[in-house]
């Protein structure tokens, strides 16, 4: 069982003898097994908002509760991908794929064993002795997106993890991360600025304002799986691209203004 929820979150950070507010009393949660998404625009504070879920930062107010425990604070209880891969370049492969799992207390041996099954899954099948800075950037994204995958945390947190794909790649490891998810129903929280990316991958969506970002709408969204590339074409899907873009671009708009 893997339930989080964010309780009014507030975190701003010292800027020259100032403080500048960066998430404004966030709420959201994400159900066993749910996958949800967070959209922002850039800067609004969705990466700091996982440094305080993986307790890598306090927030200024509010409370993180994973399994009706409060977790403010606390390292190690969840799983994340961060926006850059983070490999280690002196470790092969398989030995960065392994870390999370290592630090969580598991043997080497039953760690490597694991992912030595699971890299040829992930189009990695000989490489796992091979160094990071050999592979291409998509390569390493999912060397990274492994790493958590098989770290034992219920639930994954994945900042941006397409980001830097290419339009191409980004689809097929989309529709690969789709695969995986409704084989393990693990419950993810992901950020992406990509809105096809969230409506194609999400069961509920939340939307946040520029900084201090606060939840501007929540969006349940209705198609049903395991999900295929044509829902993009349903006219549901484009009624609600376009409602959360008009979102977007509000904000946008508002912050060129200021
Ligand atoms: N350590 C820090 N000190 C000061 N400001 C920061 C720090 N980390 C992030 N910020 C600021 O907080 C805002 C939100 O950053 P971030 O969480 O990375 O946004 P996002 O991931 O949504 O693009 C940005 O304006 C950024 O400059
Ligand atoms: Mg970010």
């Amino acid at each position: 069982m893997s339930k989080l929820e964010l309780r009014g979150i507030y975190h701003s950070f010292p800027v020259k003898k100032q403080r500048v507010s960066v998430l404004s009393n966030i709420t959201l949660h994400v159900n066993d097994g749910e996958f949800v998404s967070i959209i922002g625009p850039s800067g609004s504070g969705k990466s700091t908002l996982f440094h305080i879920i993986g307790g890598l930062l306090k927030p200024s107010a509010g409370e993180v509760w994973l399994d009706d425990v409060n977790i403010t604070g606390r390292k190690g209880l969840i799983s994340y991908m961060p926006q850059q891969p983070a490999l280690f370049p002196w470790r092969s492969i398989e030995s960065n794929v392994v870390i999370a799992q290592e630090v969580a207390g598991e043997s080497r041996s039953s760690a490597l064993e694991k992912a030595r099954e699971w890299l040829p899954k992930v189009g990695l099948g000989g490489y796992e002795r091979e160094l990071p800075h050999i592979l291409s950037g998509g390569m390493q994204q999912r060397v990274s997106f492994l790493r958590a995958l098989l770290s034992p945390q219920e639930l994954m947190c994945l900042d941006e993890p397409f980001g830097s794909l290419d339009a191409l790649t980004r689809q097929d490891m989309q529709a690969w991360l789709l695969n995986i998810w409704e084989q393990n129903k693990r419950s993810i929280l992901f950020v992406t600025h990509s809105i096809e990316e969230a409506l194609f991958l999400s069961d509920r969506i939340y939307v946040l304002s520029n900084k201090p970002s606060t939840v501007l709408e929540e969006l349940k969204i209705p198609f049903s799986r395991p999900r295929q590339e044509s829902v993009m074409l349903e006219p549901e899907f484009q009624k609600l691209r376009l409602h959360i873009q008009a979102h977007l671009r509000k904000e946008i708009i508002y912050d060129k203004r200021h």
